[in-house]
């Protein structure tokens, strides 16, 4: 079967495949190459049983979640390859969402100096967020993502039949990076998204696999010209935190309990370009257009959080801050953002007491 879009980057030396059926072939290919190859398995999927059956496989399976992204889980996951003997010809596949393949990077980025590794995104978020670009990594007590490396995947194989099983939720959160996208990078984008949300949600493979093809565009963008996220203009990868600063604090907040991913950066995207519109950077017809998408996709546009002085507590901690100034990239129209604009933690916290 031909791959419905093929990406190969020079640059990052990646390749990012997107189709369908291809699971098992995928993994076959890359058994044949390797001597040994580990599987990090989200124990919610079932693999077909012939991968069991490759004979220098290794399945790890584990159960995923953000409380995965830890130095405990980090050091066992590790621990596990090497008393398997992994070595420099060992490779790597993740087969999960965000959180495995955040973790499983960090792992195979780490083990030997570094093995070789490929993702199999499993989630809609990780299908057009977390699985491009190479960033990997764990949280801290101190805050999300603050250990990482940037590793890029050797490829990625985005296969749409294996979202059937993921609940209707995790489906909404994917589609909210999928709008930040959008949002940040391509009107005509958010135009299409507003008149194809039914047959997206549903998963309507045609129309799905144009999206997560595009948002992948929008993300490597931002990755190929800023791939360690030095740059400091509209090229930025920062850009790709649109509705994160906020975000990340929200689910910080509720100790990654009371929202997934998506949810709370849905209510950071809304907060985010509400503070675009208090600063006078973008126009309330255009929130109100955002909004109102929001709505019918049934994602979430606030929380009582957002007015608790815990929440100017943990922006201070997130890793894009310094001393009292809190970072956004923020949006002035819908398809256009702009580089971190820095407000000051009393400010911040006065906007939010109004908005
Ligand atoms: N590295 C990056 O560039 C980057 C970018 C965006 C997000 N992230 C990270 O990604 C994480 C969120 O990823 P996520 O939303 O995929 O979360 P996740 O990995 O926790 O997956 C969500 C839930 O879906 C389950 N699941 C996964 N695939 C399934 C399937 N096919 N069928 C049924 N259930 C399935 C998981 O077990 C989990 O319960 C966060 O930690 C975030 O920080 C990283
Ligand atoms: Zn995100």
């Amino acid at each position: 079967m031909q791959s419905k879009y093929l990406i190969k980057n020079k640059k990052l030396k990646t390749e990012i495949i997107i189709k369908n059926n291809y699971i098992f072939k995928f993994i076959k290919n890359i058994s044949i190459k390797n001597e040994k190859v580990f599987c990090i398995l989200d124990s919610k999927i079932n693999i077909n049983l012939e991968i069991t059956k490759l004979k220098n496989i290794k399945i790890i399976s584990i159960n995923c979640g953000e409380k995965l992204k830890s130095f405990d889980r980090y050091k066992n996951l590790s621990e596990k390859l090497i008393r398997g003997n992994v070595n420099r010809k060992s490779a790597v596949i993740a087969i999960g969402g965000g959180t495995l393949g955040d973790l499983a990077g960090f792992v195979a980025s780490t083990l030997l100096r570094g093995l070789d590794f490929y993702l199999i995104p499993t989630t809609l978020l990780s299908q057009v967020d977390s699985s491009i670009g190479g960033k990997n990594g764990i949280n801290s007590n101190y805050g999300k993502n603050l250990i990482g490396t940037f590793y890029q995947p050797k490829k990625v194989l985005i296969d749409i039949s294996i979202l059937n099983s993921l609940p209707n939720r995790e489906i909404r959160s994917g589609y909210a990076e999928i709008i930040k996208h959008a949002l940040i990078k391509d009107y005509s984008f958010f135009c299409w998204l507003e008149k194809n949300t039914n047959k997206l949600l549903s998963l309507n493979k045609s129309f799905l696999e144009k999206a997560i093809y595009k948002s992948i565009m929008i993300k490597l963008f931002y990755v190929k010209k800023d791939e360690k996220e030095i740059l400091l203009n509209k090229n930025s990868r920062a850009m790709l935190n649109f509705g994160h600063t906020i975000g990340h604090a929200v689910e910080s907040c509720y100790n990654y309990k009371k929202f997934n991913h998506g949810e709370a950066i849905s209510i950071g995207m809304i907060t985010e370009a509400k503070i675009s519109n208090y600063l006078g950077l973008l126009s309330s017809k255009e929130l109100d257009r955002i909004i109102v998408h929001f709505q019918k996709c049934k994602l979430k546009i606030f929380d009582n959080i957002l007015k608790d002085k815990t929440l100017i507590k943990k922006l201070i901690k997130d890793k894009k801050n310094f001393l009292n100034n809190i970072n956004f990239s923020l949006i002035d129209k819908i398809g256009s953002s702009i580089f971190y604009k820095k407000l000051d933690k009393n400010k911040v916290y006065k906007i939010l007491q109004n908005i």
